[in-house]
């Protein structure tokens, strides 16, 4: 039978079971260990989304890595320029870096290119994306993601991290909108 969660005034039903996010985050950590094999690695999880999927992916590589967090902040400034973003909470030295971005999903890719914009000042090595979650039928930005868990529709999901109004991040399995 469907497996079907209900969140606020919506209903979920299941879209990936967690042996396939274990199974397909697996897969990621050994691309990753023969792509940046005697390389300085320095995951960065952008919060909150990815706390989940950047900590079972940290978990399955095997090596010396840097994990680091930080959090996309977009507030209005007293300038003219209006709306201003920062990284909230950049605490590790990026020069020489080969920094890893960890997304739970890029789906316009706007935030992405914020995020990359924000590091480039901090001159890594070089900089890459790696996301849980890819929808390519609303990607609009500038930077594709490399490394991608799953590509899923033009759809929204809960679960493994991703909130509906803060509420489904708890979810071991992801969830798409049921159809009303
Ligand atoms: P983007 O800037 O459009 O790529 O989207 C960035 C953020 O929007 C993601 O990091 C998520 O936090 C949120 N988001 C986009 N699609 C979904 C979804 O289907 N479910 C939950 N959050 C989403
Ligand atoms: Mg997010």
């Amino acid at each position: 039978m469907e497996k079907v969660v209900a969140i606020h005034d919506k209903k979920f039903s299941l879209y990936i079971d967690e042996p396939t996010i274990q199974r397909r985050i697996n897969e990621l950590s050994h691309t990753l260990e023969k792509d940046y094999r005697n390389k300085d690695l320095l995951l960065i999880c952008i919060l909150n989304g990815a706390f989940m999927f950047a900590a079972d992916l940290a978990k399955a590589i095997e090596g010396d890595i840097e994990v680091s967090f930080v959090k996309v902040s977009s507030y209005v400034g007293t300038e003219s320029t209006g709306k201003v973003d920062e990284l909230i909470g950049l605490t590790a030295d990026l020069k020489g870096k080969h920094v890893l971005i960890i997304e739970d999903i890029v789906d316009t890719g706007l935030t992405i290119d914020k995020v990359i914009f924000l590091l480039q000042d901090k001159k890594p090595e070089n900089i890459e994306i790696c996301t849980l979650l890819y929808k390519p039928e609303a990607f609009v930005g500038k930077h594709l993601p490399k490394y991608v868990g799953f590509d899923i529709p033009n759809k929204f999901v809960v679960g493994y991290g991703l909130d509906y109004n803060e509420l489904g991040r708890n979810l071991k399995e992801i969830y798409q909108l049921k159809p009303e």
